[in-house]
């Protein structure tokens, strides 16, 4: 499967039930339930995209939300078997273009300092550290900061 054959989805509250799965299969020690999510996406701050392929399989999720002109990723994530094919990448695109359909010039995130597949997406994706969250992920052996990241969108 080549990142060519994947498309982008916007995701409703029709989608909250697959969005959740794709969560919990890619968050398993942190599973939100299809009510959270339709909480978190509830237009119009709110929004959501999935990642489909070819056969309309569902295979990564983004989640975002905008207050004024700061936008925020809640959540993002590819199944284990479709990482490093670009999808990751195509959805921090789709919400930095939902972020900037809805007014934002700021796109933000926080990211555990113990996830390097993720840093290393986000800064490939022009994010920058703008700050430090110490203990704020709970791990099964203590606890890892989280780093704020931050990207201006076009405009800014
Ligand atoms: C982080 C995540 C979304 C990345 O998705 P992905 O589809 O694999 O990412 P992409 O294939 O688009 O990768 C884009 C770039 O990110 C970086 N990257 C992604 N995964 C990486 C890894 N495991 N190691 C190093 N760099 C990585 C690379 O720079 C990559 O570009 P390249 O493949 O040309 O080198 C995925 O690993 C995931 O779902 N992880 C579990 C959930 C999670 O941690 N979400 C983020 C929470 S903040």
């Amino acid at each position: 499967m080549t990142v060519a054959a994947v498309r982008l989805h916007p995701a409703g509250l029709l989608e909250a039930g697959v969005v959740a799965a794709l969560q919990q299969a890619c968050f398993p020690d942190d599973p939100w339930d299809e009510a959270s999510v339709a909480t978190l996406i509830v237009p119009p701050a709110g929004f959501a995209a999935i990642a489909l392929d070819d056969r309309d399989r569902p295979l990564g999720f983004v989640m975002a939300r905008v207050a004024a002109e700061d936008a925020e990723i809640l959540a993002i994530g590819v199944l284990p078997q479709a990482r490093r094919t670009g999808i990751g990448r195509l959805l921090v695109e789709a919400a930095v273009g939902g972020s900037q359909d809805l007014g934002a010039t700021a796109l933000f995130l926080e990211v555990a300092e113990d996830n390097p597949a993720a840093s290393s997406l986000y800064k490939a994706s022009g994010f920058f550290s703008v700050g430090r969250r110490p203990g704020y992920y709970k791990r099964p052996d203590g606890r890892v900061a989280a780093l704020v990241l931050r990207r201006n969108l076009d405009g800014a």
